[in-house]
């Protein structure tokens, strides 16, 4: 390999910031993205998916080593990206239900799904473990606590990656984001403007090193253990240093001690947050051990800076040797340099595509991630031959019951994908016999026998989602107290991304559950409602209450109102 061939392989672009196809080639490049809104410019169905995965793919087979490439996409709930997947519930949902077995089956699922497209890479399983759930990304994290992400993160892994790398429903996982990403501290989030920061997202992980390695690391060592072929380094910092280009935590513990052998791609420009120039960073970042780099757009400047530095004698050739060894190593243990393969896609795959069978699985992951957190008088389980009145923003959204990463990076309220909302699993499920009325704001409900307020967050992604202030929205209680001033027993129903303070509805509410982020099968939580399954979900989180002065776990200020594990 020429060393512009190297360097091609530790190149990863974004397909929509491609200036030519022939860029694959000029480049030598070793693998493209779809960043949360990199879509077929045909629209997001899965036969423009899959026809964009397989014009790139075969663009790499005509280069001169024709080492083909690995397409990596956000597939975090399922193939989220794409028009009909079966999406499921987020991974604070997951972790409630403590179920290893069933987490793999879900990323099993997702893993076919995913190469149905051609696509042979997910950037999931987030192993972080939220230390303040008013992160944006607590609902990507199974847990607060080390323990559950070690069970459900290399289950994961084991899912996406299957038996063996090289099987061809197999899918390269990736462990993120190494290390720390959900410990930072408050007020210490990436830049919003004109000195402001955000709240905590991309923040300084400020804490020792037995309490990274105790709290953050936790997830780390099954994964590698469970093979995972990729882990990416957090934006975020430990103790002021930018993991990106730290090299004790991604060469000396990481790569050394812990023994990873796959390779670690960088988060999505990642390396403009390290100080200096830009071939500063580049070195900085490469020479601590970052083997390939994503670079969205600006991959042509990355390829000739990098080269520049090797050439300059800032990077030795060796350390491209390694990064280059380590990506490759993984291409042939997923069956991708075997030339009597082909790395298209397996067009056979799309009759399972979004099948019952999928939908059952996720379904059940619903069923087993719905906590009750309180159920005053017995009013759950629902009989199915009363007037039921349903209300609130999240009753009839499949949207917002999906929340972020869904068919768009943040997320969007409204009919985005194919999917049974909550209200419609709960008519499905009441059948004939039952009455089942409906009003967004909670009005109308004169003589329902019951009430249920489907309410909580609209979706989010990333540090659009950090906040401040976890106080149930005012619309939210609103109508809770709307139904019950029609002096009937409520159930509050909370689709959110994390625990919220809800001490304004607990006296009001007979009932409350944690629905999580559901996904697309909504009938999994009218299956509990009614009483077909009993409620197993326990909090993977502590939930708080009002009058907590904070919110970072274990601070003397947080006041539990649900302790970590609770559920009835
Ligand atoms: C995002 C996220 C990371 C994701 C990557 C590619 O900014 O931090 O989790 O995998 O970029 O979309």
């Amino acid at each position: 390999m020429s060393l512009d061939e190297k360097i091609g392989q530790m190149t990863q672009a974004d397909q929509m910031f491609l200036k030519s196809l022939d860029d694959i080639e000029n480049y030598h490049l070793g693998s493209l993205l779809s960043g949360g809104d990199s879509d077929p410019k045909s629209g997001n169905d899965l036969g423009s998916w899959t026809d964009l995965y397989d014009n790139y793919q075969s663009r790499a087979l005509k280069t001169r080593l024709r080492i083909p490439l690995l397409y990596g996409i956000d597939a975090v709930h399922g193939h989220n990206n794409v028009l009909g997947s079966v999406v499921f519930p987020h991974n604070i949902g997951l972790g409630c239900t403590r179920n290893a077995e069933l987490v793999e089956r879900a990323a099993r699922i997702t893993a076919e799904e995913v190469r149905a497209t051609g696509i042979n890479w997910a950037f999931a399983p987030c192993l972080t473990v939220p230390q303040d759930i008013r992160w944006g990304r607590t609902y990507e994290g199974f847990s607060e606590s080390p323990d559950v992400v070690k069970s459900l993160g290399s289950a994961a892994v084991r899912g996406f990656q299957g038996s063996a790398l090289d099987r061809p429903l197999s899918v390269l996982a990736c462990a993120k984001h190494f290390a720390g990403d959900g410990g930072t501290s408050f007020g210490t989030g990436m830049p919003k403007s004109r000195g402001e920061r955000y709240p905590l997202d991309q923040g300084d992980t400020r804490v020792d090193e037995a309490t990274l390695r105790k709290i953050h690391l936790a997830g780390y060592l099954p994964a590698i253990q469970a093979g995972v072929g990729s882990i990416m380094p957090s934006y975020s910092s430990w103790n002021g240093a930018k993991c990106s280009g730290n090299a004790r935590l991604l060469t000396e513990i990481l790569k050394k001690e812990l023994g990873f052998e796959g390779f670690l791609i960088s988060d999505y420009n990642a390396l403009d947050q390290l100080p200096g120039s830009r071939k500063e960073q580049i070195a900085q970042s490469i020479n601590a051990g970052m083997d390939m780099v994503m670079v969205p757009e600006k991959y042509r400047e990355f390829f000739n800076t990098l080269k520049d530095a090797v050439n300059e004698g800032q990077v030795p050739v060796a350390r491209i040797d390694d990064a280059v060894l380590r990506i490759l190593r993984v291409k042939v243990a997923m069956g991708l340099m075997d030339r009597t393969r082909s790395p298209l896609a397996d067009r056979r795959l799309h009759k399972s595509f979004g099948s019952a069978e999928h939908r059952a699985v996720a379904r059940e992951c619903v069923r087993q991630s719905i906590v009750v957190l309180k159920n005053d008088n017995h009013v759950l389980p629902l009989a199915k031959t009363v007037h039921l009145h349903v209300a609130g923003k999240n009753a009839d959204n499949i949207g917002n019951q999906c929340g972020g990463w869904t068919i768009t990076w943040q997320g969007k309220s409204g009919n985005v994908i194919q999917g049974t909302t909550i209200l419609s699993a709960i008519r499905a499920a009441a059948g004939s016999s039952a009455r089942i009325t409906y009003s967004e704001d909670g009005g109308g409900a004169a003589d329902a026998k019951i009430g249920i307020a489907i309410i909580g967050e609209r979706p989010y992604a990333e540090f659009q989602g950090d906040r401040t202030d976890l106080t149930l929205a005012a619309e939210d209680v609103a109508v809770v107290n709307r139904l019950k001033s029609s002096g009937i027993p409520v159930i509050a129903v909370l689709v959110s991304g994390r625990p919220l303070l809800i001490d304004a509805i607990l006296g009001k509410a007979d009932a409350v559950v944690a629905a999580w982020l559901p996904g697309t099968e909504g009938a999994g939580v009218a299956d509990v409602l009614f009483g077909g399954h009993k409620p197993v979900g326990r909090l993977s989180f502590t939930w708080p209450r009002g009058d907590s002065s904070s919110f970072a776990r274990g601070n003397p200020g947080y006041q539990t109102l649900f302790p970590f594990g609770h559920g009835l």
